[in-house]
């Protein structure tokens, strides 16, 4: 088992070591897992090359940490609690011995259909048990899973599917969310008549009782293949550094790529932070709202918890349905003690009204977690009167999908809070802020770039069939460091707080979009001939998506608004949806040709009075149009 911080002294000594001797500190928390074969070495790292390796040499498989490991203590626990959409549908309890038999099963029936260790597995789907059960299974086998949140449209997917070389894919034939009933095996349908040569079958789970096309060569339903298999299946030794799973997100450049991460230290790592960044005792209910699409997913629904025998509530639905109560009747059903979710979602539900959470007792909760985006104070305030009665502290997580775990969070009851700061590094995260030059700002109450020193276990190993982009993105703005793409601002006791961004990514609803893939996505409307997106303060998404457009005879209908979102959302999903298009007549540029984004973050945002030096346009006549047009 992983060792849990108890007090702010244990903190403080705790990092202190992490930071003197990382290597004898983790070396000590890896110590706490089964290991078929002990690692040689805790640590090699390069950050000119991109290269850590954690717990070299070491054989292990997470599955087995995650379940085999829990069956002589608490095979009869619930490892998955699952909530359905419909409120009154069946809850679904799944104990760590059924957990097992079923991840099992499905590791059999990947090899019965010739998935081999290393082979990619595509997953769409919607959040149900069937989901966690598929990506244990690939981690029993050694396969490598790639989730692709079930929102993304087919050309996302069909990207994703081949980017990976996938040989199969899984999904569900429909997904329940609220009152929408999404054909997500016609998704799946569409991606691979796009031209996925790679893929050999797909394996659908039945989630409902209507029809769906079926393709004999290729279909198969979990029903008929998984549940007939034998119950045992034995783990597979996986090298440390084996990669456990593939995970797409945005930059600021290109196509999203695909995080790599491996098996051993994500496995120490997110056991570690779990365990002391939402303080679990044995018997509490734990529950992260976050899709099992993202890295949130991955990290606190299921490896996280599960390594440390924790139950761990998964729901199929959206806050919202059958009203925006709905968060808080789970919360109060299932005795919730932790609670995780995005400020988008708290602001959401902050603006249905406080009488939706008085309706409930939400008592029993300890620690409420927060991930994703800033969070406003605003937001931060009405969490903490209305979830958490301001007892329970707010731990505001900061990490990324690239980092695999929290780097910065408080710990609750341990640390102090402050509204919107993150506050301090977790053990083994040494965080510091740059300046443009890349020289670290020691002194604090400043603003800089955000960048870890060190490595930590879960650090991203490579972008998947492409180490030269992992090393250009991550570690060569500032060599020596690995850059987060974050701003952040230092309090006068070292509490850090993150700003957001400082690349072109934005972040929608804690979703993050590549401004150039939407601009790309956009392109594709034929009666487009340049765009520019930037983000902009969005009250509920925090940020929104804003696309400059020019069109050709300048057309400024409604029509074409709504045909280009449409282009986007088929392009990419309804998540990069813009909010506001504006249709421009040029865009400010540079004498070399770039656009000048700074000025239109500024105009889109309303903030006209301080658009800085524009006398490096080769077009600065188009600014006074811009806010004009801005301001109609
Ligand atoms: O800008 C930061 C923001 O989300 C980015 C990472 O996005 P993603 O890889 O999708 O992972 C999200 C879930 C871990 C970061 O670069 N971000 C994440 N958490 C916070 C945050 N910004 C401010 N405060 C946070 N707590």
């Amino acid at each position: 088992m992983t060792s849990q911080i108890k007090n702010y002294d244990e903190y403080v000594s705790a990092y202190k070591k992490s930071i003197e001797d990382p290597e004898a500190f983790w070396d000590q928390e890896a110590k706490g897992f089964t290991w078929f074969e002990a690692y040689s070495k805790v640590l090699n790292w390069d950050f000119n090359q991109a290269k850590s390796e954690w717990f070299i040499n070491g054989k292990t498989n997470i599955t087995y940490n995650c379940l085999d490991r829990h069956i002589k203590d608490r095979g009869d626990q619930t490892a998955i609690l699952w909530e359905p959409n419909e409120p009154n549908d069946p809850v679904r309890k799944i104990s760590y011995k059924q957990l097992l038999d079923e991840v099992c099963q499905c590791a059999n029936a990947l090899k019965s259909f010739g998935i081999k260790k290393g082979d990619r597995v595509i997953f769409y789907m919607p959040m149900v048990p069937e989901l966690a059960i598929g990506i244990l299974a690939c981690a029993r086998i050694g396969a490598v899973h790639s989730v692709v949140f079930a929102g993304f449209s087919a050309q996302a997917l069909h990207d994703r599917i081949n980017d990976a070389q996938a040989k199969l894919v899984v999904c569900s034939d429909y997904n329940k969310r609220g009152a929408k009933f999404i054909p997500v095996k016609k998704v799946v349908d569409e991606a691979l008549n796009m031209g996925c040569p790679s893929i050999e079958k797909c394996l659908v789970h039945r989630n409902s009782s209507e029809t769906v096309r079926w393709n004999w060569d290729r279909d198969i339903w979990w029903h008929h293949e998984v549940h007939k298999q034998n119950k045992t299946c034995i783990a597979e030794r996986m090298d440390s550094e084996d990669m456990l799973f593939i995970l797409y997100t945005s930059g600021s450049t290109g196509k999203p790529k695909g995080v790599v991460h491996t098996c051993g230290g994500y496995m120490v790592y997110t056991a570690y932070t779990f365990r002391n960044v939402f303080q679990y005792e044995d018997r509490d209910i734990y529950w992260c709202t976050a899709d099992i699409g993202w890295i949130t997913g991955h990290s606190y629904i299921v490896y996280g918890p599960l390594l440390n025998g924790a139950t761990t509530l998964m729901f199929e639905g959206v806050p919202t349905f059958p009203d925006p109560g709905r968060f808080w009747a789970i919360c109060e059903k299932h005795n919730v003690n932790q609670f995780y979710t995005a400020p988008t979602a708290i602001r959401a539900l902050m603006a249905k009204g406080n009488e939706w959470p008085a309706q409930y007792d939400l008592s029993q909760l300890k620690v409420l977690g927060s991930v994703g985006e800033p969070i406003n104070e605003e937001a931060w305030h009405w969490y903490n009167e209305h979830i958490g009665y301001q007892t329970a502290p707010i731990v505001d997580t900061w990490w990324q999908t690239e980092t695999g775990g929290i780097l910065i969070s408080p710990l609750p009851n341990i640390t102090d809070t402050k509204p919107t700061y993150a506050s301090y590094p977790l053990p083994g995260i040494q965080a510091v802020l740059v300046n443009h030059e890349g020289q670290e700002i020691i002194e604090n109450e400043v603003e800089g770039l955000l960048c870890i020193k060190h490595p930590w276990p879960s650090i991203i190993r490579t972008t998947y069939g492409d180490h030269e982009r992992c090393k250009n993105v991550y570690f060569s703005a500032f060599p020596g460091m690995y850059f987060t793409g974050d701003g952040a601002r230092r309090d006068k006791d070292g509490r850090i707080r993150v700003i957001g961004r400082v690349d072109d990514v934005i972040n929608v609803s804690g979703h993050r979009m590549g401004t150039a893939e939407v601009e790309n996505a956009i392109n594709q409307h034929p009666k487009v001939i340049e765009s520019a997106v930037v983000g902009f303060p969005h009250e509920i998404k925090g940020e929104g998506i804003y696309a400059y457009i020019i069109s050709q005879n300048h057309l400024t209908d409604d029509n074409l608004k709504q045909e280009i979102i449409q282009t986007v959302a088929k392009e990419i999903g309804p998540i990069a949806k813009p909010d506001h298009i504006h249709f421009v007549e040029g865009l400010p540029k540079t004498r070399s040709g770039k656009i000048m984004r700074r000025l239109l973050r500024k105009i889109a945002a309303g903030d006209f009075d301080s658009l800085g030096d524009v006398s490096t346009l080769i077009n600065p006549e188009i600014v006074d149009n811009l806010i004009h047009s801005r301001k109609v």
